[in-house]
């Protein structure tokens, strides 16, 4: 296989965005849209991609901080040609480019590869046929259906704005002829710019093949330049990414309503219900279920574990078999053990729990280490902060804590105990006892009257 150079054009100023943020910076499933066409083109395995920027530039570059990428600018947006033109310095001598452009976020593998499969002595274009081709350049091709030219729509006839074929801006070709053609452009045209399509004709006067691939799937070569269009391409994200994991066997109650911002991956039979929002990393085994209106992030969740609705997971790894929520939040650093079950109300952080232990109604758990087959009482709080330090919570193996319980940390409830419900507990309680800490007495007041509405 030759080489290959892939150039991505992102000088654009994106001004129909109206945002202080550079438009290939703006989001697709919470991937920049730069970041997408960087991901297309890596999996070209290219030896140099280089991304040609302009305004905002400093921003788009720290952004990919790292990743093995060659940044030149365009300071002035001079046309497409004009950009391509800042690249040939890095272009090697040697090696096929692809022309990729950074607000067309998604880009196909397989329509690249088909481009490059003839690029090494050949002008290979992408092109599509568009229903409103206005704007676009159009592909001039002559009776036989070779292509000529690309006419862009501001200098095509009337008769050439009937065409319906437009060229969508991917393209690829040998550095040997493209190098040569770059420094033949003028901008003698209707927007005085350099353009990158006069190189057709070019290669047409040169005796060089120019063929083209027609996409059938216009989104996959659309442009983002308004929050219209990026709200747009998301839904075609997301339903595509719902698709992928239909075909792979998971049951989604209805691929409209869900959302993906990173990677989700699931194992079988694993179901999830409406209105779920999987951010990040997240990991389902086996026969999950995620029932209505849970928001997940970064998570690992093994087979068998159900979440009830309203669950908000961040951070967190969950067993076989638990059960949570419905309306938990289980925070960062949280580790479940298979077959725990936590309820409605609780909020756990930085907290692990072991083996079978439960705790499953209005609790807050934090900084806690938890042992196994222990029963937290509704409404325990582990008061973890003085204000200024947080401190660990201990609660061994086959503990009973009464409900509305205080557990002043640092402390450690021994193995066994039982502490008695509505205590409030400042030191170590001992294995194997109760321990509780109250008011002294109850009292009644026979005589006392509840007070009644005084009336005017
Ligand atoms: C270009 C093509 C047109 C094609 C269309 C597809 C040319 C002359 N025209 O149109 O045939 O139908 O794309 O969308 O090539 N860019 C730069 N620097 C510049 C100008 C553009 O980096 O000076 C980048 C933009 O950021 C964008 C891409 O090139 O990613 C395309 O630019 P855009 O202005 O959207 O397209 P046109 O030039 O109008
Ligand atoms: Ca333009």
């Amino acid at each position: 296989m030759s080489k290959l150079n892939i150039v991505i054009l992102a000088a654009g100023k994106g001004t129909r965005m109206h945002s202080d943020t550079p438009k290939v910076l703006h989001e697709i499933g919470a991937m920049s849209i730069l970041g997408h066409v960087i991901t297309c083109a890596k999996t070209l395995k290219p030896n140099k991609i280089i991304v040609v920027y302009g305004f905002g530039g400093e921003t788009v570059k720290d952004t990919f901080l790292g990743e093995n990428i060659i940044w030149v600018k365009q300071a002035e947006q001079m046309g497409t040609g004009h950009a391509v033109q800042q690249a040939v310095a890095y272009l090697d001598d040697d090696a096929n480019t692809l022309i990729l452009l950074g607000d067309v976020p998604l880009v196909d593998t397989l329509d690249c590869q088909k481009l490059l499969s003839q690029a090494s002595d050949k002008l290979a274009i992408l092109s599509f046929n568009k229903a409103d081709p206005t704007g676009y350049g159009r592909m001039i091709r002559d009776p036989h259906g070779q292509i000529r030219a690309i006419v862009e729509h501001k200098d095509a006839t009337a008769l050439q704005q009937k065409i319906i074929e437009v060229n969508t801006g991917i393209m690829a070709m040998p550095n040997q002829y493209l190098v040569k053609w770059l420094a033949q452009l003028t901008n003698d045209n209707v927007q005085g710019e350099y353009y990158l399509t006069d190189i057709v004709e070019f290669a047409v006067q040169q005796g060089v093949s120019v063929v083209a691939e027609i996409t059938e799937d216009e989104w996959s070569v659309t442009g983002i330049n308004a929050k219209t269009d990026l709200a747009k391409i998301e839904r075609i994200y997301q339903t595509r990414y719902a698709h992928q994991l239909l075909l792979q066997g998971v049951t989604l109650k209805d691929p409209a309503r869900l959302d993906i911002r990173g990677t989700l991956s699931c194992g079988r039979d694993v179901e999830i219900d409406v209105n779920c929002l999987f951010e990040g990393n997240v990991r389902l085994g086996d026969k999950v279920k995620i029932a209505a209106n849970c928001v997940i992030k970064n998570a690992v969740i093994d087979a068998g574990t159900h979440i009830a609705p309203f669950t908000h997971i961040d951070d967190t790894q969950i067993g076989e078999n638990a059960r949570i929520g419905p309306f938990a939040r289980l925070r960062p650093g949280t580790i479940l053990a298979a077959h725990t079950h936590v309820g409605n109300f609780v909020e756990l952080k930085n907290s692990q729990v072991d083996l079978g232990s439960k705790i499953n109604h209005l609790s807050y758990v934090g900084d806690a280490t938890v042992g196994k087959n222990v029963n937290i009482g509704a409404g325990t709080i582990t008061c973890n902060y003085d204000g200024a330090n947080k401190f660990r919570t201990v609660i061994e193996d086959d503990v009973f804590i009464g409900s509305d319980s205080q557990l002043v940390a640092p402390v450690t409830i021994a193995k066994g105990a039982t502490i008695g419900a509505g205590s409030t507990i400042t030191k170590d309680a001992p294995a194997d006892q109760l321990t509780f800490c109250r008011a002294k007495e109850q009292k009644s007041i026979a005589s006392w009257k509840r007070p009644v509405k005084i009336k005017k």
